[in-house]
């Protein structure tokens, strides 16, 4: 499906976009594959790794809908990744978080349909599912401007959907690089905020596949959600540092005891497949179909139970402390 086409990728010099390309060009071969991102730092050590003639990097702010529009020319696929996405640095900076991951979204979808793109994928996160940061409220905003902009579509061909899972294993600013830090630092213990605490656990590569895949499947409209373990934080600590105590330091502002992927107040709305959850448009799309029961795959999903919820504290797959070594290695591995 991505053979001979152009892509590109917002946020392509972060975790998921360098992944995501090192995933395309392996497997197929693009007529261009095109980084768009701020810092030139990192887009001239990205292109140290990655100088395959396919590659072309520019440099540019999702916050510039004229730059995002000149730089969807001709392209066929979308992968809206670019974001700022510390939740301690949201709250401080309200209006750049807005500026950022509301406004860029609205510039990457008009900038999208201006060049006539044909499928549009954005990255969101659990932490959009009922949110009580702003990190996750304006990713929300974000899903729901995805969402809608199929009814803005009017005669072009373009069509977005939206792809929300949990915490990336090893992602940059995520707990494992920080439990590194401190082992190895010689840290005499690691810091647990709630030994309650869960978290969906999913590696990078399964990401990028399952964003691989939604590319296939859209119609237009879905959330797209991956079935992934949960880990608790208390075993992850004693997978990284069996010998280390755990001090307990209190949850912090914005965080949450359990993450959700499927809120229960959305479960009309939600279908299961055989290895993923689909949140339906709640509102109806003109001059489209409306049936997200069969994908464009030919998969068929089925409705959940009313209430039903799909929360990292209730999820029936929890991964063990040695099922969590070796999710953890082949995460390093592949990373
Ligand atoms: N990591 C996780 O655990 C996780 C979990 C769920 C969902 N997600 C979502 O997945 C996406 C990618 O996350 P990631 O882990 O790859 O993030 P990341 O490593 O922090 O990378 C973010 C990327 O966005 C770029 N960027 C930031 N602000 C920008 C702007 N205003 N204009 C253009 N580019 C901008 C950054 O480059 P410059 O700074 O050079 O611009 C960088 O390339 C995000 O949308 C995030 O919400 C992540």
């Amino acid at each position: 499906m991505f053979n001979g086409k152009s892509i590109l990728i917002t946020g392509g010099t972060g975790s998921f976009g360098k992944k995501y390309v090192k995933t395309l060009l392996q497997r197929y071969q693009p007529a261009r594959l095109i980084i768009y991102s701020r810092d030139e730092l990192k887009q001239f050590e990205m292109q140290q790794e990655f100088n395959d003639p396919c590659m072309r990097y520019f440099i540019g702010d999702v916050r510039d809908g004229e730059r995002l529009t000149q730089a969807m020319q001709n392209v066929d696929f979308v992968i809206h990744a670019a974001a700022l996405k510390q939740v301690p640095a949201a709250e401080y900076n309200p209006t750049e978080c807005i500026k950022t991951n509301i406004h860029g979204a609205e510039n990457v979808i008009r900038a999208a349909l201006a060049n006539d793109v044909e499928k549009v994928i954005a990255l969101s996160t659990d932490k959009a599912a009922n949110p009580i940061n702003l990190y996750g409220a304006t990713k929300l905003a974000s899903d729901k401007l995805f969402v809608a902009a199929n009814n803005m579509a009017g005669g072009h061909p373009t069509r977005f959907s939206v792809v929300r899972y949990g915490n990336v294993v090893g992602s940059r600013g995520s707990v494992v690089p920080f439990f590194q830090k401190l082992i190895a630092q010689g840290s005499d213990h690691l810091p647990i905020t709630d030994v309650r605490m869960t978290r969906f656990w999913i590696t990078l590569q399964q990401g990028v596949d399952f964003v691989l895949k939604n590319f296939e499947r859209m119609y237009g409209g879905e959330i797209f959600v991956p079935k992934i373990p949960s880990i608790r934080i208390v075993d992850l600590a004693t997978a990284m540092a069996p010998d280390l105590e755990q001090r307990v330091i209190g949850i912090r502002p914005g965080e949450k005891l359990h993450e959700i992927m499927c809120p229960a107040d959305d479960s009309h709305l939600t279908l299961e497949f055989a290895d993923h959850y689909v949140l339906r448009p709640t509102i109806t799309f003109a001059s489209r179909q409306n049936h997200f029961e069969t994908n464009a795959s030919g998969e068929h999903g089925v409705p959940v139970a009313q209430g039903f919820e799909y929360n990292s504290g209730t999820n029936p797959v929890f991964m063990s402390v040695p099922e969590i070594i070796d999710f953890n290695r082949v995460a390093e591995a592949e990373s």
